[in-house]
């Protein structure tokens, strides 16, 4: 079974590029009954998610949306988390917030489930993913595990990692939308990488205008973001997991530049 896991889509031109290029390229990786999740804390304009960019991730050919530190951002959103399983929160954000941080895709003769978790170092308080981590998994009927672990610290998604080695079939975080280079399967079971990338703008910092986080670098004041333009990079990964055992066989980065 096979799982495309794209990362960190930055606003609504990035959700239509996929539009446009994810149901040929799903065809040609031959996805099949596995699953796409994609991140899309920062599919809106403007930073998060509405439910309009979700509707176009889903439109594009999400099974499963991921999201992190900027969930919450937009208030419409509250009835999109609570009504739609496949919409994922961090599920270590607490019982009180709206939605859930973990589903269960049913193909049949298998199933795959997803968990969101954000990190807590160098971010907003939330209660401890590693233990959050340890309490979803007793409950999970599947060894198809996929982790998006949403976190800044490059310690802690590796900890991350070796923690969860061997009882879930991936670990791949997300956050600092920079593909790291480190992809790696721990144990012969748990696909692992410190970060997945973003889908976004290609000359731009983050997916925001460069010119303008160079002038907050320069006159320590803050501007308005605004969305960078031109070519767009898709950066995910591609998994192949024995659905019978949950182990990861192998794990390839993608990085495609689109017009
Ligand atoms: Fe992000
Ligand atoms: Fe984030």
């Amino acid at each position: 079974m096979k799982i495309l896991f794209i990362g960190d889509v930055v606003g609504q031109d990035a959700c239509e590029v996929l539009c446009t290029f994810l149901p040929n390229f799903k065809h040609e990786l031959e996805i099949g009954k596995g699953a796409v999740i994609i991140n899309g804390e920062n599919s809106a304009d403007g930073n998060g998610i509405t439910p309009h960019s979700a509707k176009l991730l889903f439109k594009a050919g999400a099974d499963v949306i991921t999201t992190g530190n900027h969930c919450f951002k937009r208030h419409d959103m509250d009835s999109v988390y609570r009504e739609n399983p496949f919409i994922l929160r961090p599920a270590n954000f607490g019982e009180n917030s709206p939605g859930k941080g973990v589903c269960l895709i049913d193909r049949g003769s298998f199933s795959i489930a997803v968990i969101n978790l954000a990190g807590i170092t160098f971010m907003a308080p939330a209660d401890n993913p590693f233990k959050i981590a340890d309490e979803l998994l007793e409950t999970i009927g599947t060894k198809n595990v996929i982790v998006d672990f949403h976190a800044e610290a490059t310690a802690e998604k590796k900890a991350m990692g070796y923690y969860l080695a061997g009882k879930v079939s991936a670990v791949l975080c997300t956050h600092t939308h920079v593909q790291t280079a480190d992809e790696q399967i721990i144990n012969s079971h748990t696909a692992y990488i410190t970060d997945v990338g973003m889908t976004g703008a290609l000359n731009s910092v983050l997916g925001v205008d460069k010119d303008v986080i160079i002038e907050r670098f320069l006159c320590y004041y803050p501007k308005k973001h605004s969305l960078a333009a031109g070519k767009y990079s898709i950066n995910a990964v591609l998994l192949e997991i024995n659905e019978k055992t949950g182990k990861t066989q192998s794990i390839q980065r993608i990085n495609r530049k689109m017009h």
